[in-house]
């Protein structure tokens, strides 16, 4: 009995070393413990920059690879070449959900690369099919299936645009894009910001191991379970970006801070500093530096993932970052507006909205919410929209859109501060020993609401859409000019109405308001079937159970807002709210 059980587990000894070998081995020999061993195309390809007669096809290898192409038209008779290049920040680390990531303990590179290859000689109006193919190493052809493309539409299409934000691999994000799918084909996509949550983990865009990674819920590839009160429900997200170019605003969460100084991507997601701060830091040495950007990149924040996922129209300015283009009736114009997050509390360690909490070190301050890219009046974005706004191409558009990550008016937690530059107070005691680190945000200061808010009503803008507090709620200026969050996607962080108030701090009641609106506005009820509390009809939703969507029809100048229950997977998707650009 004895020498049978030892004979027993020498045999399972045995073949479990034989199972780390192999892992051992595997690893090696890709040098990615995240690398699935049969690598197919990590994302299905997806539509970006539409001209006149092109588009372009982006997607994403796990190999280099050969002969990345994408055939398309009648008989998939047509075809084009990528250009591929990889991407520069993308890493896992201990915190990845994704592949052997027991294995990695620190940030460790991921190799992953883009091919985009432009689509040209296509014919207004018309859809035809396209497929991208990639050859492995091992000459084995990987392709995709079949999807449609089509170039930008022409004055007088009649569009209907997904409005979204904030997947951030959220509970019901797949819930969310799965019924837009089935409420009908969406001919582009605005999404005003927070992608993911880290922007520089890999997985949270591809595959992160839930199963409700960004790509894989705008591409109908996500499998991410639900699980309402025992009930369990598998949603795969929708098939949306394959067919319609997707349009993009950079959020919070698209911003990655000082590069590696820390031991994981989280903690280097809150290490952004501002960029003047590094311009100014002797230690850097930065004056005569030759890769001086670079250098100030990784000693201050970058979106250099979100640059070199994305091929978005540019404006000479901003490049990237803020632009404005025409999109059939539509003259969308995005700003960069968004500013670091940071804890109402501050625990040991912590960087506060409010105050630091690591008096004596400078090096581990965070300065506050302060702001990534410049929008007050002067500044060069500030100039280049009041540029836009007169320009032929903005005024003589149907339907002028302005989107921005940062609300102007919201219910939302995350309104409050105001939007300004973080007034840096330093308290001290009679010996000149540091009492407090403390940030007043003036509210008179706020730059969205003095300076922004003023140049789209004077420049007759009929829908400013943005996200960033999670909830769906809507405004209307005096002028009319219509202010939509619609947010509640994947999750919510509630609204701060009633008896719910935002954690404020005291003193400050006045510049940090903790119900309602700060700027002044009442949220408009939903015109169709708002929720009700005690029989009262709700101005809001902020629901972890009910996710929300919003489509802007330009053939009857209406957006529309949507709420499924994920309680009642059954259930039929409720159109809840319409009103019409003015
Ligand atoms: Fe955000």
């Amino acid at each position: 009995m004895l020498r049978r059980l030892t004979a027993r587990t020498q045999l399972t000894a045995a073949v479990f070393l034989v199972l780390i070998c192999f892992t051992l081995i595997n690893v090696r020999l890709t040098g990615q413990p995240f690398m699935r061993s049969a690598p197919q195309l990590l994302s299905d390809p997806f539509l970006q920059l539409p001209g006149e007669t092109s588009v372009r096809v982006v997607w994403f290898t796990e190999f280099a690879g050969s002969e990345h192409r994408v055939v398309y038209g009648q008989n998939l008779s047509q075809t084009a070449v990528a250009n591929t290049t990889k991407l520069s920040r993308t890493r896992e680390d201990q915190d990845s959900q994704v592949g052997q990531t027991d294995q990695v303990y620190k940030p460790t590179m991921r190799d992953i690369w883009r091919h985009e290859a432009e689509v040209t000689g296509l014919t207004p109006s018309t859809r035809v099919p396209y497929r991208v193919t990639s050859v492995r190493e091992d000459e084995e052809t990987v392709s995709s299936a079949e999807f449609t493309l089509a170039p930008k539409p022409p004055l007088n299409t009649p569009l209907k645009i997904l409005l979204t934000s904030d997947h951030q691999l959220k509970p019901m994000t797949a819930t969310n894009l799965q019924k837009v799918a089935e409420i009908g084909r969406v001919d582009a996509v605005f999404f005003v910001g927070d992608f993911v949550n880290v922007p520089d983990r890999a997985s949270e865009w591809f595959d992160d191991n839930r199963g409700g990674a960004l790509f894989p819920c705008l591409q109908g590839r996500a499998s991410y379970e639900l699980d309402k009160n025992g009930v369990k429900t598998n949603y795969t997200g929708g098939e949306l970006i394959q067919h319609a170019p997707l349009f993009t605003a950079i959020g919070n969460h698209e911003v990655m801070g000082r590069f590696s100084r820390s031991g994981s991507l989280n903690e280097e997601f809150d290490d952004a500093i501002p960029r003047a701060l590094s311009e100014q830091d002797e230690r850097l040495n930065l004056s005569n530096a030759a890769n001086r950007g670079e250098r100030l990149k990784d000693n201050s924040f970058n979106t250099d993932t979100y640059l070199e996922i994305f091929t978005l129209p540019e404006s000479s300015q901003g490049g990237k970052t803020y632009y404005a283009v025409t999109f059939g009736d539509v003259r969308l114009v995005v700003l960069y507006a968004t500013n670091i997050w940071r804890y109402i509390n501050v625990d040991a360690g912590v960087r506060g909205k409010y105050q630091e909490s690591q008096l004596h070190n400078p090096d581990e301050w965070g300065y506050g919410q302060h702001i990534f890219e410049a929008i007050a009046k002067g500044s060069p974005q500030y100039n280049w929209l009041e540029q836009e706004l007169n320009s032929p191409e903005f005024q003589q558009a149907k339907y002028k859109v302005v989107m921005l990550h940062h609300p102007p008016h919201s219910l939302g937690g995350n309104i409050v501060p105001p939007y300004t530059d973080p007034v840096q107070v330093i308290d001290r005691d009679g010996d000149g020993n540091i009492k407090a680190v403390r940030y007043e945000y003036p509210k008179g200061s706020d730059y969205i609401v003095r300076d922004v808010v003023p140049l789209l009503v004077a420049a007759d803008v009929q829908l400013v859409f943005y996200g960033h507090s999670h909830l769906w709620n809507r405004f209307v200026s005096p002028s009319g000019m219509h202010f939509l969050e619609t947010s509640n996607v994947g999750n919510s962080y509630g609204a701060a109405i009633g008896e719910e108030k935002r954690e404020v701090p005291t003193g400050y009641e006045k510049d940090y308001i903790a119900t309602g609106d700060p700027n002044g506005l009442e949220p408009v009820v939903p015109t169709i079937a708002p929720l009700l509390r005690d029989g009262k009809p709700l101005p809001y939703i902020a629901s972890n159970d009910i996710t929300v969507f919003s489509i802007l029809d330009t053939a009857t100048g209406t957006v529309s807002s949507y709420r499924f229950d994920t309680r009642e997977p059954e259930s039929e998707v409720v159109k809840f709210d319409e009103f019409k650009l003015k």
